[in-house]
């Protein structure tokens, strides 16, 4: 879907699909910098991250390794509980990798800060976190961030594979959701 085709369902446009890709793009070039040496494991966060992991990806002049975590920090709300559940693990043994967390946003930081320690403890060389999107709210906890795409307001947005009930994750742009569709 474009911008366009849900605009009555969003109080302001935040990103476009090409402001997301020339981002994408350079990060991707840092990435490609610091990992000269040894291809990183990605590990995207299902299912927001879907579609910056599949961007960077294939962005990427260097070769990866691509594996998928599922995690739930949210109730049904909109805030996060603090309670990290693992809905879907790894497939890959991380014993020594180098590996790179592809998330979409980090909003308090409780999900990131969870799953780096969580990471960590598996025996990995490195673990360092992308995420597209930062919040303000972030800067709070410690979580450090090694590659962001763009901060942002702290307001719900949707688009990019962020979803509102599972809707607006083929959205090709990142936009505020107007209050009356949550009303
Ligand atoms: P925390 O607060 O733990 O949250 O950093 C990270 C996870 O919460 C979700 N999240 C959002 N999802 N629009 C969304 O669609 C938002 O504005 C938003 N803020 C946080 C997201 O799943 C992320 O992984
Ligand atoms: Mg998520």
């Amino acid at each position: 879907m474009k911008l366009d085709d849900v605009s009555t369902d969003l109080e302001e446009v935040l990103l476009t699909e090409p402001q997301i890709h020339d981002r994408i793009a350079e990060l991707a070039r840092e990435i490609e910098r610091d990992y000269a040496d040894e291809p990183p494991l990605l590990v995207g966060v299902l299912k927001g991250a879907v579609m910056v992991m599949s961007d960077l990806a294939r962005e990427l002049s260097i070769p990866v390794e691509m594996d998928w975590m599922a995690v739930s920090s949210y109730g049904s709300g909109t805030q996060s509980s603090g309670v990290v559940r693992i809905l879907k693990d790894l497939d890959t043994d991380l014993n020594g990798r180098r590996v790179l967390i592809v998330e979409d946003i980090i909003d308090s930081g409780l999900t990131l800060s969870w799953l780096h320690a969580n990471l960590q403890s598996r025996g990995a060389k490195s673990v360092e976190i992308l995420a597209l999107l930062r919040k303000p709210d972030a800067a709070k906890v410690a979580v450090d961030v090694r590659y962001v795409g763009f901060e942002i307001p702290n307001k719900f947005v949707v688009g990019y594979g962020l979803d509102y009930a599972e809707r607006y994750r083929n959205l090709r742009g990142v936009g505020v959701l107007a209050p009356h569709v949550y009303a």
